[in-house]
């Protein structure tokens, strides 16, 4: 496959030397060349996001082209037009579509009428691939590979779609273990689960942190997603159940990495952020260099 025209929609969609050339492409800096001149992208985002939709749009501008925003409360949406047809427009105004929504397939059906390429930048709690990408690249470049690790994942397994892309992307590097440490209510839903041993992958579940912390070499941490659950009263019973501190670090591994998609409530204390361990604001920080990548890649600039 060829990245050109491409829609991008899950992780699991690309092949491990499809991944690897997007990472070297993101090693490049294509900055000074500006191979977006005149290219127009459209960001539709039904859902908040600080990362992915600033990212995206910085990377947009440091290639030379300009982007339009829905916003969903200011456009004919709070009139009642449906999705389709505001995806349609959207593919007559722009050359690539970025989407966030909270329905899970959304990226895919959006995908299936627009003639320009669409970028899922995360629907419901299923996928949210470009969080995948910056997630394996960032392993790759403060690890030095992305096999080889003891890999721990801890927080809301069931609804954290960055938290499933980035185990679906470290299934697509081969990698065979994975210690989850969540509460029983927050593990990985079974169709994913599914999907990840059908990938050759084995999960190993622990209730607490401290039962695996001292093995492992990198940690992902998520916070619960609170806007997925149907009972209030379930999310504050759920809330704090994960919390990584000084105090839990003092048996870690020296190199262990404390990775976190982010946004970040209160499962790390703010105390690990000025420790060698602490990963998760240059892993947001690598967003850029590699949704400019992707960019290139999908558009052929
Ligand atoms: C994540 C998301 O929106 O899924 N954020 C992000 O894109 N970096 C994680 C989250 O919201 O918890």
């Amino acid at each position: 496959m060829g990245w050109k025209g491409v829609d991008v929609i899950s992780i699991m969609d690309f092949k491990k030397e499809e991944l690897e050339l997007l990472f070297n492409a993101a090693d490049l800096d294509a900055e000074d060349s500006k191979p977006l001149d005149g290219k127009v992208v459209a960001t539709a985002f039904y859902e908040p996001s600080t990362r992915t939709r600033l990212s995206f749009d910085s990377a947009v501008k440091r290639l030379g082209g300009s982007t339009i925003d829905l916003n969903p409360g200011a456009s004919s949406i709070a009139k009642g037009e449906d999705f389709l047809d505001t995806m349609k427009m959207l593919d007559s105004y722009a050359d690539l579509i970025i989407l966030r929504s909270p329905s899970e397939g959304a990226a895919r059906l959006a995908a299936e009428i627009c003639e320009h390429p669409v970028i899922n930048a995360g629907d419901g709690s299923q996928h949210h691939p470009t969080q995948a990408m910056i997630d394996l690249y960032s392993l790759k470049k403060m690890k030095g590979s992305i096999g080889g690790l003891s890999i721990g994942i801890m927080g809301d397994l069931k609804y954290g779609r960055a938290a499933n892309s980035f185990l679906f992307g470290l299934g697509v590097f081969g990698v065979k273990e994975i210690k989850a440490i969540a509460h029983p209510s927050l593990r990985i839903k079974d169709v994913n689960s599914l999907l990840l041993n059908e990938m050759g992958m084995h999960i190993s579940y622990y209730e607490e942190l401290e039962e695996v912390l001292e093995e492992l070499d990198v940690i992902y941490i998520t916070r619960v997603q609170k806007e997925r659950f149907s009972d209030p009263a379930e999310y504050e019973k759920l809330k704090d159940a994960y919390k990584l501190d000084l105090k839990a670090l003092a048996k870690a591994k020296p190199g262990l990495l404390v990775m976190h998609p982010l946004p970040r409530l209160n499962e790390i204390s703010r105390e690990v952020d000025s420790t060698q361990h602490a990963a998760y604001f240059k892993q947001a920080a690598y967003g850029v260099k590699v949704r400019m990548a992707l960019i290139r890649l999908v558009l052929g600039e």
